[in-house]
């Protein structure tokens, strides 16, 4: 008899990756089915993210909800970044949690699965060389974890504090892992690790010397993968030999993302990131430059920031726009800053914090100026010509979507064809940040 799973995950793509781990897991060890009903659920999991307070508050009132209304017998797990932040705690405050599996212990699920009030929350495991269980089901794209941890110390981040340090996953395995995901019929690997720019910094075995530009050559020559992503890299990290393989390389989407945190190189120190507004600005550059000689001058850029770390001042807020304005980012994820247990920020005085009726202003100042960009970059799409990932196909509603290589959703009026083919599509219309446009060649 199978079981039903029921698994709720928040956070970052590498959530969403150890989630798919456990549904994999425990569908091929434990022959458990997923459910989008709860209710019907012999295993709740809530796989958590810590990043900002918000969302860890509401973790024990969800809890309850589960509780309430589960079947009878029904277990509930916590997994993830708060699970490593809070771990038995979690247990004492709740009773009604079964286990608690920290966001480096993914391995061991159907461990703690069978160990009543199990905590497994060692941020030194390393789970670097374990093979996780294949998907039974695949699409045509594929997320693959090529490092775990982080060995940044940023001084507003619980991160390093959820998943330990830094380990990069053998080389091996995941030309392997790319290898079989190629032969179900994935098309694009996006890959997924804190600090993607600094593989290669520690392996947990004996191995060769690799780096990131190098993976990301002998990842390409997989016959079959036609598209490499990755996320995030790390500015400081951003040596001219990565961005030379990124500009060079035509299976890697010219899309990236650089998280900027701030603009102003007062506040980039207090958040202990290595780098000043120069150097980013000067990575940035750099990077269009090598795409624009290979000719793509139209490299998507995404960000994140926050506003309203402690001592930001109106000028320094005005360094981040100023920022914003020169590099006009195709996507913008911004935050107030959230004091976070652990990091070197938490303790700050009070006379440094930024009111947080301030912090909500520069938050909407920051996101209508993103808006008016992207508005203004979308009228710039019109009459481009792009390569398209078909994601969607709708053949009686006459429309389809995918993403371009430089990660704008675009959708298509006249594709006839499959899910999984990469089509020359025209773009002709732009409206907000939307894009739409046409087919003009097949592959
Ligand atoms: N407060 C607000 N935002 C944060 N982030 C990380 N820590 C915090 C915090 N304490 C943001 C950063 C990071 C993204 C994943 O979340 O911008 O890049
Ligand atoms: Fe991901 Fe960070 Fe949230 Fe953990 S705390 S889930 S690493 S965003």
């Amino acid at each position: 008899m199978t079981k039903k799973l029921y698994i709720q995950t928040l956070g970052c793509a590498m959530n969403e990756r150890d989630s798919e781990h456990i549904i994999a897991e425990l569908a091929q060890k434990e022959r458990y089915d997923l459910t989008d009903d709860p209710k019907q659920a012999d295993l709740i999991l809530i796989n958590t993210c810590s990043v900002r307070e918000k969302p860890e508050r509401k973790l024990f009132s969800e809890i309850g909800q589960f509780a309430l209304h589960k079947k009878q017998g029904a277990k509930i797990g916590v997994c993830g970044c708060t699970a490593s932040h809070l771990g038995g705690e979690i247990i004492k405050k709740s009773p009604h949690v079964d286990f608690v599996l920290g966001a480096r212990n993914t391995s061991k699920i159907t461990q703690v699965l069978h160990t009543p009030k199990a905590v497994e929350v060692d941020i030194d495991y390393d789970d670097s060389t374990y093979v996780f269980a294949s998907p039974q089901t695949m699409g045509i794209k594929a997320l693959l974890n090529i490092s775990i941890g982080c060995d940044k110390k940023c001084s507003y981040c619980i991160v390093p504090f959820t998943r330990g340090k830094e380990i990069s996953i053998p080389q091996d395995l995941l030309l392997n892992e790319a290898r079989k995901l190629a032969a179900k019929g994935v098309k694009e690997l996006l890959l997924l690790g804190q600090n993607v720019n600094n593989y290669g910094v520690r392996f947990s075995v004996p191995h060769e010397k690799v780096d990131f530009a190098t993976l990301l050559h002998n990842l390409s020559e997989i016959d079959g993968i036609e598209r490499l992503r990755f996320t995030s890299p790390h500015p400081l990290h951003m040596n001219d030999e990565f961005l030379a393989e990124f500009a060079r390389n035509p299976k890697i989407c010219k899309s990236i993302h650089i998280p900027l945190q701030s603009g102003s190189s007062k506040i980039l120190k207090a958040m202990k990131r290595g780098y000043t507004k120069e150097w980013y600005l000067e990575r940035v550059a750099k990077l269009r430059e090598f795409c624009a000689r290979e000719g793509r001058e139209d490299v998507g850029i995404s960000t994140d920031i926050i506003v309203g770390f402690p001592g930001e001042s109106d000028a320094d807020f005005e360094d981040t726009l100023d920022v914003a304005r020169q590099v006009r980012f195709d996507t913008m994820y911004s935050f107030i800053y959230s004091p976070r247990p652990h990091t070197s920020a938490y303790n700050t005085e009070s006379s440094l914090l930024v009111d947080s009726e301030v912090a909500k202003e520069r938050l909407a100042t920051l996101q209508n100026l993103h808006r008016e960009i992207l508005a203004q970059k979308s009228q710039d799409e019109i009459g481009r010509v792009v390569e398209v990932l078909v994601e969607n196909h709708h053949k009686q509603e006459r429309w389809s979507e995918g993403r371009s290589d430089h990660n704008r959703l675009i959708k298509i009026g006249n594709f006839v064809g499959d899910i999984g083919e990469i089509v020359r599509v025209k773009i002709t219309n732009a409206q907000g940040g939307s894009l739409s446009g046409e087919v003009i060649a097949y592959a």
